[in-house]
């Protein structure tokens, strides 16, 4: 089997004096603005804004990341809800000229990308910075022709954006050209789509305040980004995705569950390959996510659902555990880049089971509603007939109705339309796509909102709840369990939310306990100190932290006072005077074993 492109890339940028750093959790830590990662450098803000990284000023790494803005365009040959990021970085150490030379040798020496079809685009210039004459003499002076390199404004060489806020900078990005028939034309045209993205390097020298200013970083930093799935699919020479030897293997197994050719039955293979890889990558993850009705939950479910909904379409048979054998192909994928997938196989395999489940009632719930419905047309024909004869009652199903039928019980319209016709039926189908559209359009400004910003807050008030979180865990340990760890942690501005395990409700006295010993300390006006030590050195020191391969060889712990160590990257409030006061708003079950509790500080 070829190499693979992690490892090659991993490879390349320790021989260029990087250190790896392990993938993050697929949830963000502390970073209430995103659902999930959606970048490689997102894990990475504080040392972007110049924090220093207890590994140096050369990082690189591949990392989990999601973007689901909107799920409806999976489907197509390349959108994919989870994928992988590779990616390099330097904390205010090496900048244009090593970032540049370093990714035209990987493409051209280690992937052997033939040169004649690469081509790169270069940031325009704005009030900040200049066009980047810079960059493009580099791949000049790499031997690029100039008609192979395009100056564009900010909304394509500026990253994440203008609008979002956070670390942020001027871009240059690789395309390569991926029609096979016909040779890649002289001059760069970047709308043409055969020209394909493959890696950006982000020069990050602006922190985007929330007041609009864009201030220069104390650092220059450089943040790179390359897919692997489409860099996977490029190396193939396949235009399509799906067709690497990544999908492949899961393609061939839905093929087989289906008895269907991929060919004829693009789109929903297509979806169920992706969610199916997103589902067990979330339900694999150490942060523990099950399916609800809110945030990560929230598209968890989704994504079982779609994945349901797409397989019944192919006719699979929902009603047996066809996806054991699509998990056990992407967990064999992953196992050795991510431990954990393989540790919580079974859990992602009940996770799937359950949801399942629950999922096939409501659908037969709908059904039992769809004939409701029927009924109804016959009863009301009955009824008119009584007085006229020849009374005929318009056997349609209004757009408001199929809608319900979709929200309330997962019916797509394309389901609603079959049974309908099956019973011989009309569909209001376009009033129903016009309060799809309407819906779908709110919706996506609520996602939007929670993947927009996506950069981690590193406010005065998340750093203060910061450290009353970590006290809260100390008093959790000392009044209700000393086994008590984190499960999951997740900070506004506005209040702390923390998950742990414990086998039972807090009682009234044990949260007033805890309240207590974090208001005690408060009160005792302890300084918050910090120090890089080695994994081993802090677990000798009795600092909390997870000890598995995620350390490097330092780690920063947080030390307050007598009270609490634990391994952290904050930031955190100096002194534990300026958490003022501490408060338990809610104390609940998150999921089995697992407890939540929601806390402010006022
Ligand atoms: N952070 C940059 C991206 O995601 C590299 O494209």
């Amino acid at each position: 089997m070829k190499e693979n492109i992690k490892d090659l890339y991993i490879n390349f940028f320790v021989s260029k004096g990087h250190k790896q750093i392990p993938s993050s959790s697929v949830v963000p830590e502390n970073d209430p603005t995103c659902l999930f990662n959606t970048a490689g450098m997102q894990p990475l803000v504080p040392y972007l804004l110049g924090a220093k990284h207890p590994l140096g000023t050369r990082l690189c790494d591949f990392q989990k990341c999601f973007r689901l803005t909107d799920l409806d365009e999976v489907g197509d040959n390349y959108h994919h809800t989870f994928f992988e990021m590779l990616g390099n970085w330097s904390l205010g150490d090496y900048f244009k000229k090593e970032a540049i030379s370093w990714s035209f040798e990987f493409l051209t020496k280690v992937l052997n990308l033939d040169i004649n079809r690469l081509a790169f685009t270069v940031f325009a210039g704005n009030e900040y910075v200049p066009a980047d004459e810079e960059s493009a003499s580099l791949w000049e002076a790499q031997g690029v022709s100039r008609d192979r390199i395009a100056f564009l404004p900010a909304e394509d060489n500026w990253w994440p954006s203008m609008e979002q806020f956070g670390p942020c900078g001027s871009d240059t990005e690789m395309f390569y050209w991926i029609d096979n028939e016909t040779p890649a034309p002289k001059v760069f045209d970047p709308s043409d789509k055969r020209w394909m993205e493959i890696w950006n390097n982000v020069f990050m020298q602006f922190n985007h305040l929330e007041s609009g200013e864009f201030v220069q970083l104390k650092q220059k930093n450089v943040d790179t980004g390359m897919g692997v799935e489409r860099t996977t699919a490029v190396l193939d020479g396949l235009d399509d995705n799906y067709l690497t030897e990544i999908w492949q293997p899961i393609i061939k197994e839905i093929e087989k569950l289906s008895n269907k050719n991929y060919s004829d039955h693009k789109k929903p293979m297509r979806v169920i390959a992706d969610h199916m890889r997103a589902i067990v990558m979330i339900a694999g993850d150490d942060a523990g996510i099950v399916p609800s009705n809110t945030d990560q939950g929230y598209i968890l479910r989704r994504l079982i659902r779609r994945v349901i909904r797409f397989a019944k379409s192919i006719e699979i048979d929902t009603s047996t555990n066809f996806e054991n054998g699509i998990i056990d192909i992407i967990v064999d994928q992953f196992k050795n880049y991510y431990p954990e997938i393989l540790k919580n196989e079974q859990t992602i395999k009940n996770v799937f089971m359950e949801e399942k489940n629950k999922f096939n009632k409501t659908l037969e719930n709908g059904l039992k509603e769809f004939d409701k419905i029927i009924n109804g047309f016959e009863r009301k024909q009955e009824f008119l007939r009584r007085t006229d004869p020849n009374a005929v009652v318009e056997r349609k199903i209004t757009g408001k109705t199929a809608f319900n039928l979709y929200e309330t019980y997962g019916f797509p319209i394309e389901m609603t339309e079959e049974i309908a016709r099956e019973r011989g039926i009309d569909v209001d189908t376009s009033n129903f796509k016009q309060l799809f559209a309407e819906h779908q359009e709110k919706s996506k400004q609520g996602s939007e909102q929670k993947f927009k910003g996506g950069l981690s807050d590193a406010s005065v008030e998340t750093a203060r709840l910061h450290t009353a979180t970590h006290l809260m865990q100390a008093g959790l340990q000392k009044y209700v369990s000393a086994d008590i760890r984190q499960k999951g942690s997740n900070i506004t501005p506005e209040r702390l939310r923390f998950d742990f395990n414990c086998d039972h409700k807090l009682t009234e006295e044990e949260i007033k306990k805890v309240e207590d010993f974090v208001n005690e300390a408060i009160k005792a006006e302890i300084p918050v100190t910090c120090e890089e030590l080695t994994p081993a050195k802090a677990h000798e020191i009795g600092a909390l932290g997870v000890f598995d391969d995620r350390y490097g060889d330092i780690v920063t712990v947080y030390t307050i006072g007598s009270l609490s160590k634990e391994i952290c990257c904050g930031p955190h409030a100096k002194n534990t005077k300026e958490l003022h006061h501490f408060k338990i708003i809610k104390e609940e079950s998150s999921s089995s074993g697992v407890r939540r509790i929601k806390a402010i500080l006022d």
